[in-house]
């Protein structure tokens, strides 16, 4: 495809409708992407606890490439890519270990400025990564990423539901905040439970509050919303699978919430107040994104790790064959672009961005 088509692809695209197959099968808009969007972003790739008196080097590994992210001493990191050597810039918030691989970043303190509150609360710098896991999606990231921001899957009846998930966090949650704040249908039910929660945890001196982007820069979303009655942790059956709270929770008033971060169309933050997960999502191919989660808890605690890793594991694997499904429907000659639904709403937003990200890079193309 040369620039002038690609041009007129992007031209082309209709608000309220999917993207152009074009988008999730070419190899030279696959290309175009990582360079536009994922490049441009500032990413977290890991936890400060990953490192120890044994190893002071940590490799994240992406398209073609190694970031060889190094530890000097206590708070001075460095980041280099293997193929050139050269330095890539590097942040460290909270000990989430973030890079950029552009030339030129957006502000880092601009970028985490409205996200702090929603992480500080969580002690991540009294953390260590309990467990991680790699997921293989065979999909593209933009397959990847749409099925991580749509509610609309959640609820769906048999194999392509979540039914763990509905399950612990109820239908009215999944259907107004599922993909995040204002990413579907107003439940009345949650929105009452939510007004109340906020109230008494205010109250009570905690963080509550929401987030949504107002930049065309970045693609933010946080908030805090109230877990179930009787729910106090993310595990199967809402039971608490580490000894030790996180954060501000472990010495102050345990509201029960959860907290749901999105840095990027890469990184999602997940926590209750005992552990919380860091999703991080590598596009490698158009047919082929890598998706991990770190589960972080407090330093000292005593962990059931299969209690506490598994209503995301079951998730993440639902999450995998819905994208490779997808991914395989929107290759088929028959695809045509559907108009999105009302629980796609954060797809909107997102083609908007991703779109904008793809044209402004072509503008500074020579
Ligand atoms: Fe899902």
């Amino acid at each position: 495809m040369n620039r002038q088509s690609i041009q007129e692809l992007i031209q082309s695209q209709e608000n309220d409708h999917n993207l152009d197959q074009a988008f999730f099968c070419n190899e030279e808009l696959f290309d175009l992407s990582y360079r536009s969007v994922f490049m441009k972003q500032w990413v977290f790739v890991t936890h400060t606890s990953i490192f120890s008196a044994n190893s002071n080097i940590f490799n994240f590994h992406i398209q073609n490439d190694v970031v060889k992210i190094k530890k000097i001493s206590k708070n001075k990191f460095s980041a280099k890519l293997s193929s050139n050597n050269k330095d890539c810039h590097i942040k460290v918030y909270e000990s989430l270990i973030f890079i950029n691989l552009s030339s030129d970043p957006y502000d880092f303190e601009e970028f985490i400025l409205p996200l702090k509150p929603f992480i500080e609360i969580h002690g991540l710098e009294d953390a260590k990564i309990a467990y991680e896991k790699e997921f293989i999606f065979n999909a593209s990231h933009l397959a990847t990423i749409y099925n991580f921001k749509e509610c609309a899957h959640c609820t769906s009846q048999g194999t392509y539901g979540h039914k763990d998930y509905v399950g612990l966090h109820g239908s009215e949650y999944c259907n107004s905040y599922g993909a995040g704040v204002g990413s579907g249908i107003d439940s009345k039910e949650f929105a009452d439970r939510l007004y109340k929660w906020t109230k008494e945890t205010k109250a009570r001196g905690n963080f509550v509050d929401d987030y949504t982007e107002t930049t065309d820069k970045f693609f933010r979303i946080a908030e805090r919303t109230p877990l179930k009655e009787n729910i106090f942790s993310e595990t199967v059956d809402g039971s608490r699978a580490c000894s030790h709270l996180m954060g501000q929770f472990k010495d102050n008033y345990d509201d029960n919430g959860y907290t749901a971060i999105g840095f990027s169309p890469f990184n999602s933050f997940v926590a209750n107040t005992e552990f919380v997960i860091l999703f991080v999502f590598v596009p490698v191919s158009t047919t082929k994104t890598i998706v991990k989660l770190m589960w972080c808890t407090h330093k000292d605690a005593e962990v059931d790790i299969e209690k506490m890793i598994f209503l995301w594991t079951i998730t993440t694997q639902e999450d995998a064959i819905l994208c490779e499904i997808n991914q395989k429907g929107i290759e088929s000659k028959s695809f045509v672009p559907g108009k999105y639904g009302k629980l796609e709403t954060a797809l909107v937003q997102y083609q908007k961005f991703y779109l904008n990200h793809l044209q402004n890079h072509l503008n500074t193309i020579v």
